[in-house]
């Protein structure tokens, strides 16, 4: 829903758009993506403009054809995709130059100015560069003018995490960054809250008067939130080794996850009320401490029949790191509704399987009546798979149908492919086209990214003061085995 400020975009206005890091793996194969769905779906203006800024000397044909190749079309024929596909690439424009010249965005300016000045164009500034190049690009973009907008234009600000490496270096950044761009031109991306299952976890709980009763610490015994890969860092290794799997995975997607399970319901769809609910939440969240938490780091394995190499022999990574591939942790929220309840939360790379999903375990039924019906009864639980195969499942117990009562476990399954027709959008999709229309309910606000830091700060400052080695385990496995024992102290079964 779009900010009361910010009207949907209007389609007579004209529109520029400057990806810094255009030649990178993001822009090619998420934003230019995204960007074209929208264009072929009718969503960006009659008059458009996608100019990618980076430093590799590549022609304008050289360019577009690495970007066709990631062209996809949702809801079109292939003959009208290529026709499509043919106006889309028209429209974008590259330009090379350093990162910071002055001169250089000079010239992006003028470019991005191409429509006249009746009515001057509205402008989205996209950062799919490293982090350590946020601010100097803002920087420059500043010196050059390009965010300046006269009346009746906007110019906007997509930033792509990390936002920092810890409370300190993220609050330097936001503070920065605020000299240029305003809070409210600023969209911190994390892009698995434009997910469809993700963005349908507040449909769920509170579109449905079923769940608000039970969705509590008398009803539920966990949470566990997991987020596995089977792949490794794939030529990412001068990144990851600098962040590692909590600052990559689970400070942002695991922990908005987390905030969206048990944030309250908030007071209207708005950008502000729906993350004022989840500032509450995290805010309510003691600092983790080494006693709740567990790093691995994965090493040479056999999966899918290949040998496949261990971090430390990765690309990229410094000899010996103690990054972690792989880690758990758990999460306590301290206030009325979840006192008592723990959230697990795990990620890990070079695992065996590619998965995301969120278990809610209910509690036992006291006094069961029918426990002498069944070795075992299992508490319900609600399972929400974010990928693949989205979908929503409830366990439930159920007589099997017979002349005597025999109990056994039963689901009722939801699964997105066969429920709907409809086929499921990019995350990036949703995100841009809420950048276009001035809703921020699906980007993090500067005081959410702080109180998500606060959570993660001081453990992993202890982890890296002391070099904790990770614990081991073999590419293509479950995870380092005392996973399942730091699970098994919070009660929850792995
Ligand atoms: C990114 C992480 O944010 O999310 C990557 O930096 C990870 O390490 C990726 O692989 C996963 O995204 P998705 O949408 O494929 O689950």
């Amino acid at each position: 829903m779009p900010d009361s400020a910010n009207p949907p975009i209007d389609r007579e206005q004209p529109l520029s758009i400057a990806v810094f890091g255009a030649s990178g793996d993001l822009a090619m194969k998420k934003i230019y993506p995204a960007l074209f769905v929208l264009f072929a779906q009718g969503y960006l203006p009659h008059r458009f403009k996608i100019f990618g800024y980076a430093r590799s000397a590549l022609s304008q044909e050289e360019f577009r054809a690495r970007v066709a190749e990631h062209l996809y079309c949702r809801s079109a024929t292939a003959a009208q995709c290529n026709d499509l596909s043919a106006a889309f690439l028209a429209s974008c424009e590259y330009l090379h130059g350093p990162y910071d010249s002055v001169e250089s965005y000079q010239r992006l300016g003028a470019a991005m100015a191409c429509f006249g000045a009746d009515p001057a164009e509205n402008r989205v500034f996209y950062m799919s560069i490293p982090p350590f190049l946020f601010l100097p690009v803002a920087d420059t973009m500043h010196a050059a003018g390009l965010e300046q907008r006269p009346a009746g234009a906007w110019s906007r600000v997509v930033l792509e995490k990390p936002f920092g490496s810890d409370r300190s270096s993220s609050d330097a950044l936001t503070e920065h960054m605020a000299h240029v761009f305003s809070e409210e031109q600023t969209y911190r991306i994390d892009h698995y809250l434009g997910k469809e299952v993700i963005q349908n976890l507040m449909v769920l709980r509170f579109a449905n008067l079923i769940f608000d009763p039970i969705w509590n610490r008398s009803c539920i015994h966990h949470v566990s939130i997991s987020w596995m890969e089977d792949i490794g860092i794939e030529g990412r290794g001068g990144y990851f080794d600098q962040y590692g799997i909590i600052r990559d995975v689970m400070q942002n997607h695991l922990l908005q996850i987390m905030a969206l399970v048990a944030m309250e319901e908030p007071i209207g769809l708005d950008a502000k009320h729906v993350r004022d609910e989840k500032v509450k939440v995290l805010s309510c969240v003691p600092a983790l401490t080494f006693n709740d938490i567990l790093v691995g780091q994965y090493t040479t394995g056999v999966y899918r029949g290949a040998v496949q190499r261990g971090y430390l022999e990765e690309e990229g990574v410094a000899q010996g790191s103690v990054t972690p591939t792989y880690a758990v942790a758990a999460l306590r929220i301290r206030n009325r509704r979840w006192d008592g309840v723990p959230f697990l939360i795990r990620a890990g790379k070079g695992l065996n399987a590619r998965l995301t999903e969120i278990r809610i375990r209910f509690r036992e039924v006291p006094g069961n009546i029918f426990a002498r019906n069944a070795e075992f009864l299992s508490p319900n639980e609600l399972v929400i798979r974010v990928q693949p195969d989205a979908g929503i499942s409830f366990s439930i117990v159920n007589k099997v149908p017979g002349l005597d009562i025999t109990l056994a476990d039963s689901e009722l399954n939801l699964r997105y492919e066969s429920a709907f027709q409809a086929s499921i959008p990019d995350a990036y999709e949703c995100l841009l086209l809420d950048v276009l229309q001035g809703d921020r309910s699906l980007f993090i606000r500067a005081d959410e990214l702080q109180a998500a830091w606060d959570i993660f700060t001081p453990v992993l400052h202890d982890l890296e003061s002391c070099q904790i080695r990770p614990q081991g385990y073999a590419f293509g496995s479950a995870g380092p085995t005392s996973a399942v024992a730091l699970a098994a102290l919070h009660g929850v079964v792995w």
